[in-house]
């Protein structure tokens, strides 16, 4: 046992107090999810503007064809953490995802830092995820005819010059932010009703992804698949195998969202069984969907070509099959929108978590009689997410929030050690293959991609938890309910 004052490390039995205590005291939310639900969940969090939009961007600057081998990568990487996930989920069946795990295994103090930046995956991830749909909704209204200005659909801090001077000074990005404040409406009356949205939504979405897989297939020539990485132009990170670490680190953000599963234990019927299922049978479905697209998108259209908003409308547009091109803008829409409200959803459950031991004012915790969510929470997130996704643009968004995740993963790995070593005998219903290798494997993937982010990205994480540990210690620790 540590310094009671910032580490509270558990043991066996308190862990299983905390499991016990949590499945009295957070009682109030439903258990309405099975585990179809969950993996619905999970693939209605990941398929989203990562395979729509930053499959372009990391085949055209950073890997060429290699960018299905980033998705490998990334994918390898996101199998470890998924692992290690599943084992405390299903050990801690509770609302809060990594903040939890931190919690339960590390000590309060590192879930706070872990909770503070979980906001950069969940609520970052929304508006950046909201931008990229503003950018698919432009280009459908684009295809009736209707051009809104371009003030008022891109955000005030975008760089026209990190465009070639295309894009036009913005103001807001009402787009993006009016989707966010439509989900959130959603969100607030209930999770069945949210997740019956989802699954109907996630059907849609992947049966487009099959359709580009099928109907794309045989127009795919595989000259240009050769070479399949191309040379380094002598920039590290611009081709070559460099280039193909550096887009996994860019795509990793299309396998964010697995993880949302888990802060869905709570609500889920028999987390056990149904969480582990959940996060790993999302994210096989997904790294298969993502390799089989990415092969042929850069089988259709040389992948210099690739580096616009709607890479995959583009592919389809070499077909010639015209309803391709519009079955995937509408696709993309539809997988957005998912994508969003799964992260929505997943940040309030992290502020939920964190206000019940008292680190968050207690209004996050607070319930709606009726809805039984925390529709006030649900709301705050969202106008404040709304308000980001109006302002920032997706670049300086997307890469906040891959360090973001990034370190949080880690995180949950070197918990998963921690808690083997602690509490051997705990009781475990799912224990993630290969300790300590699985683990030590997950961390040192998470920092291999962190490390091909710029600098400026890891100043912004130090910034934040900075800013994040000053909340801590003037309001988190005076209030904790330890
Ligand atoms: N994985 C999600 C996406 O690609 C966040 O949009």
């Amino acid at each position: 046992m540590a310094d009671q004052s910032t580490h509270v490390y558990l043991t066996r039995k308190s862990v299983e107090a905390i499991v016990a205590a949590n499945g009295e005291d957070r009682h109030g939310l439903k258990r309405p999810l099975g585990w179809a639900s969950l993996m619905a969940l999970g693939i209605g969090g990941i398929i989203g503007a990562g395979i729509f939009v930053l499959t372009g961007t990391a085949a055209a600057h950073y890997a060429g064809p290699g960018v299905m081998i980033s998705f490998l990568l990334s994918g390898l990487a996101c199998a470890f953490v998924g692992l290690c996930y599943a084992e405390l989920a299903s050990l801690i069946p509770v609302s809060g995802s990594t903040y939890t795990y931190t919690y339960a295994t590390l000590g309060e103090i590192f879930a706070w830092i872990i909770g503070w930046d979980l906001v950069l995956e969940y609520g970052a991830g929304a508006a950046t995820v909201a931008v990229g749909w503003a950018g698919y909704f432009a280009d459908t209204l684009a295809g009736f005819g209707i051009h809104p200005p371009p003030a008022l659909m891109t955000a005030y801090f975008a760089d026209p010059a990190a465009h070639g001077g295309t894009l036009a000074p913005g103001l807001f990005n009402f787009p993006a932010a009016v989707v966010v404040l439509l989900l959130t409406a959603i969100l607030t009356q209930g999770t069945r009703e949210s997740s019956r949205f989802n699954n109907v939504i996630v059907t849609i979405k992947v049966c487009v992804v099959i359709a580009v897989i099928i109907f794309g297939a045989p127009h795919v020539n595989p000259a240009n698949w050769s070479p399949l990485v191309p040379e380094n132009t002598g920039e590290f990170g611009h081709f070559g195998w460099s280039g193909v670490v550096s887009g996994a680190s860019v795509v990793f953000f299309a396998y964010i969202g697995f993880d949302a599963v888990s802060t869905a234990a709570q609500e889920a019927h028999t987390p056990q069984r149904d969480v582990p299922i959940g996060i790993l049978g999302s994210l096989i479905i997904c790294t298969v969907l993502y390799i089989a697209v990415a092969a042929v998108a850069t089988g259709i259209v040389p992948y210099k070509e690739l580096g616009v908003p709607d890479p995959i409308a583009v592919a389809m547009d070499h077909t010639g099959v015209a309803w391709l091109s519009w079955a995937v803008k509408l696709g993309a829409l539809a997988g957005l929108t998912t994508a969003m409200l799964v992260l929505l959803f997943g940040q309030t459950r992290v502020f939920y978590a964190m206000a019940q031991d008292g680190l968050l004012p207690p209004v996050f915790a607070k319930l709606h009689p009726n809805w039984r969510t925390p529709a006030i929470s649900q709301t705050l997130v969202g106008v404040l997410t709304a308000m980001i996704a109006g302002l920032l643009p997706i670049e300086i968004l997307g890469k906040l929030v891959n360090i973001g995740t990034l370190a949080a993963f880690a995180l949950v790995c070197g918990a998963v050690l921690h808690l083997r070593r602690s509490s051997p005998d705990l009781h475990r219903p799912f224990r993630a293959p290969g300790i300590p290798w699985l683990p030590v494997l997950g961390i040192l993937s998470c920092l291999a991609l962190m490390a091909f982010l710029p600098l400026l990205t890891w100043i912004s994480l130090f910034g934040w938890t900075g800013i994040g540990l000053l909340v801590y210690f003037f309001y988190g620790s005076r209030h904790a309910r330890r």
